[in-house]
């Protein structure tokens, strides 16, 4: 594949730091990107939490996979964020898959993603206490690892440092 025509994902845990990683690799490359989570409010016209609370998680689930096949479809942006849990549903792994967009999982340790959570405005209704996203973390781990990338961010790395790197790496820019 040649390199300027590289599409990728953005998968890990919440609170990692998908969404501004993707905006500064964005920035870096010269390019759009966009993330799921924003999309599906503009279409639902509804925050994450507020979906979560209303129809469920099943239901939220569908909506979310609708989306991810709207903007995959769309080709629009070739660089996009994942919700957490967007990566660990099979059909949307399929469907990533078949529109030819390589995964990145960031990973990190789940006290950094716990500290990241608890400080944050956005609201995370699977993320209530911190039992609660460390059971998911657990759980998810083993899925994550399934994507095509899989890059530490370290403590004290900047998301623009992540960002940097993954240029580097995947993109061979900068
Ligand atoms: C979720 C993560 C959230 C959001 C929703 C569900 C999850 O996105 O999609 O609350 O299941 O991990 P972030 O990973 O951006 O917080």
């Amino acid at each position: 594949m040649e390199n300027s025509k590289q599409k990728i994902v953005l998968t890990g845990f919440m609170g990692v730091g998908k969404s501004s990683v993707a905006r500064h690799l964005a920035y870096l490359l010269g390019c759009q990107q966009i993330d799921l989570d924003d999309f599906i409010v503009n279409q639902e016209r509804q925050e994450i939490a507020q979906i979560l609370q209303s129809v469920g998680e099943r239901r939220f689930r569908q909506i979310e996979t609708e989306n991810l096949r709207k903007l995959l479809q769309a080709n629009d942006a070739p660089i996009l964020s994942l919700g957490g849990g967007t990566w660990t549903i099979a059909e949307n792994r399929r469907l990533i898959k078949t529109y030819n967009f390589t995964s990145i999982w960031l990973e990190s340790s789940f006290e950094h993603c716990w500290q990241n959570i608890k400080f944050s405005k956005k609201e995370r209704p699977l993320a209530k206490n911190k039992t609660a996203a460390r059971f998911l973390f657990a759980e998810r781990e083993k899925i994550y690892c399934l994507a095509d990338w899989h890059f530490i961010v370290r403590p004290g790395f900047t998301s623009f440092d992540t960002a940097k790197l993954i240029a580097e790496e995947v993109f061979c820019k900068i």
